[in-house]
């Protein structure tokens, strides 16, 4: 009740249940484009996101790739970062004790070379105070197959996943590859060996070219597209995983307003990530935020859960996924 007597009106719940974690609403800042969180603390009110997703960890430190690293393309960038961070150890010192205090869920994304490095680090997250989960990322080359990314093959998906799985309790999330023929049965092998969800799309391979010195643009020759240009491929794979696991999908690639957020969970997505669009605004996450509230207002949408997946498809039309 208003001072005044009058009903106080409740808005839009926000709340999604993502396998075991609760998240006061679906928008998360995506792995690599938040840094620790802290980079943008005086910026953004962190407590505002569902969660927060850390630059991609690895049990030692990482120097990463020669520069140049990035490289601006119509409607997104090329990176080639090469997974640059700070190892374990210093992530527990220097990065724990801030995150810590922020005021969502924190996801760990971690990678490795072998599936044993994945699941100590998933072993030793566990046992860290605020961290809320790890997000796998697949996309990163399997030293024992001879260098094939483990993202590309489903059988990799899942003996990475499976050994992650028996080291740790806590929230395990897959991030999957956009680089693969078909994202269905990776995304099943990630639920088969135990994900709690999977979340897609990591950047697409591509390459930049300088045609005046006929030489790559960037030092590691190719690198990761992200941005808009990679939104309705974002939004294809969205739809089809969601269609054939029954874990939570989270849904990313291209997102920059809540109109892009909720293209994705009209495909079937439970939460979303947004990431390049947080280098042109900090604060995209929670006007995103806003933005979905705004809608099912208007909309009168009392439950997100009204929105995820209800992309209305003729049954005789499109592609069996
Ligand atoms: C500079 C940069 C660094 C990234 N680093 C990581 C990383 O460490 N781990 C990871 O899983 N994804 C990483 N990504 C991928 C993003 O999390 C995201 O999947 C991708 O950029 C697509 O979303 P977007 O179009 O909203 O950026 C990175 C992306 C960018 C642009």
């Amino acid at each position: 009740m208003g001072r005044g007597g009058g009903q106080k009106k409740e808005g839009p719940s926000l709340e999604i249940k993502l396998g075991p974690l609760m998240l006061k609403n679906p928008v998360m800042a995506a792995s690599g484009t938040f840094g620790y969180g802290e980079e943008y603390a005086g910026i953004v009110p962190l407590g505002n996101l569902g969660a927060i997703i850390t630059k991609g960890l690895s049990l030692e430190p990482r120097k990463g790739n020669p520069p140049p690293r990035l490289a601006e393309t119509p409607s997104g960038m090329l990176n080639a970062i090469g997974l640059e961070n700070v190892g374990l150890k210093i992530f527990l010192k220097e990065k724990m004790p801030f995150l810590r205090k922020a005021r969502c869920p924190v996801l760990v994304n971690i990678f490795g070379a072998r599936a044993e490095e994945y699941a100590e680090l998933a072993r030793k997250l566990s046992e860290v105070e605020g961290v809320a989960g790890v997000e796998i990322n697949v996309s990163c080359p399997n030293l024992k197959a001879g260098g094939a990314i483990f993202a590309s093959e489903a059988r990799s998906v899942h003996q990475v996943v499976s050994k992650v799985r028996r080291a740790t309790s806590s929230f395990v999330m897959v991030k999957l590859s956009p680089n693969v023929a078909d994202i269905v049965k990776i995304a099943r092998a990630a639920e088969e060996a135990g994900a709690d969800a999977v979340s897609l799309i990591n950047t697409l391979t591509g390459l930049a070219i300088d045609a005046r010195t006929r030489t790559p643009i960037l030092g590691n020759i190719t690198g990761g597209l992200s941005g808009p240009a990679i939104k309705p491929i974002g939004l294809r794979m969205v739809w089809q995983a969601a269609q054939c696991v029954r874990i939570p999908v989270v849904g990313m690639g291209g997102i920059g307003s809540a109109e892009d957020a909720l293209e994705y969970l009209i495909a079937g997505a439970t939460a979303v990530q947004v990431g390049t669009a947080h280098f042109i605004d900090p604060k995209a996450g929670m006007k995103i935020v806003d933005g979905i509230q705004h809608y099912m207002r208007v909309n009168d949408i009392s439950n997100l859960t009204e929105l995820i997946g209800s992309l209305k498809v003729r049954r005789d039309s499109g592609p069996v996924a």
